[in-house]
Parts: C-alpha cells; sequence; structure tokens
C-alpha cells in the first residue's frame, strides 16, 4: 500500500481533460469513507502533473517525494472525512 497507494486510477486518452478523472476519485473517496477509512493515500510518479492536479483538486496533502525503483514518486494523502472510530 505505501508503493501503490489505496487508489490508482486513469482515463482513455480520448476522454481526458473533461472532469472524469476528478468525479472518479471523488467516488471512490466516498467509497473509503463509506469504509470507514478516515484517510487514503495516492501516490503518482514525479512529473505526473496530470495526476498530481487531479488528487489536489480532492484535497490530496502532499507528504513526501520517494525515491523508488521505478523512479521519483509523490505521496499524497486525501482525508475522506471519516472520523476514523
Ligand atoms: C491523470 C488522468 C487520470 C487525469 O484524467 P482527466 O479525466 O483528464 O482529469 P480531469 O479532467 O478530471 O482533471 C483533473 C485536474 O487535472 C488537471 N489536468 C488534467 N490533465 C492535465 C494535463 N495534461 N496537464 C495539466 N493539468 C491537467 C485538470 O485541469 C484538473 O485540474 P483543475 O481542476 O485544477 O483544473 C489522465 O491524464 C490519465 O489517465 N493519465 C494516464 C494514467 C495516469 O497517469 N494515472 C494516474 C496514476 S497515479
Amino acid at each position: 500500500m505505501r508503493q501503490a497507494g489505496h487508489i490508482g486510477f486513469g482515463i482513455r486518452p480520448s476522454a481526458r481533460r473533461r472532469g472524469l478523472a476528478a468525479w472518479a476519485l471523488g467516488r471512490m473517496v466516498d467509497e473509503a469513507r463509506g469504509l470507514g477509512i478516515d484517510r487514503v493515500l495516492l501516490v503518482c510518479e514525479a512529473g505526473n502533473v496530470a495526476s498530481a492536479r487531479t488528487i489536489e483538486r480532492l484535497g490530496g496533502v502532499f507528504e513526501e517525494r520517494r525515491d523508488t525503483e521505478h523512479g521519483p514518486a509523490l505521496h499524497f494523502w486525501i482525508p475522506t472525512g471519516e472520523s476514523g472510530t
């Protein structure tokens, strides 16, 4: 989980830039909240501006940059609003 995060996402190229990733990620954050998860980890490649902006749009807070075998990765946490109790 620390390597790949809780949620991964991708939109086919011909459907990008229409708000679909932001919408879908929002629904997954809702799902996590429903499961009682208080925050979700998102990991994206450093330099993937589209992914980082999508994560930030959903309230993602940057935690750290990590070097991995696939290159540098950025870690973000999105709070779900669930109390976690
Ligand atoms: C990352 C990805 C899922 C974004 O999908 P999308 O449906 O085009 O994204 P949205 O239309 O919902 O846009 C969400 C935000 O990202 C921004 N964004 C999207 N594509 C962008 C791009 N190429 N460059 C800069 N910003 C971009 C949008 O402007 C929006 O930010 P805003 O609300 O601040 O304006 C899509 O580019 C993709 O499938 N990429 C390949 C797979 C991938 O990298 N997945 C993520 C792995 S962690």
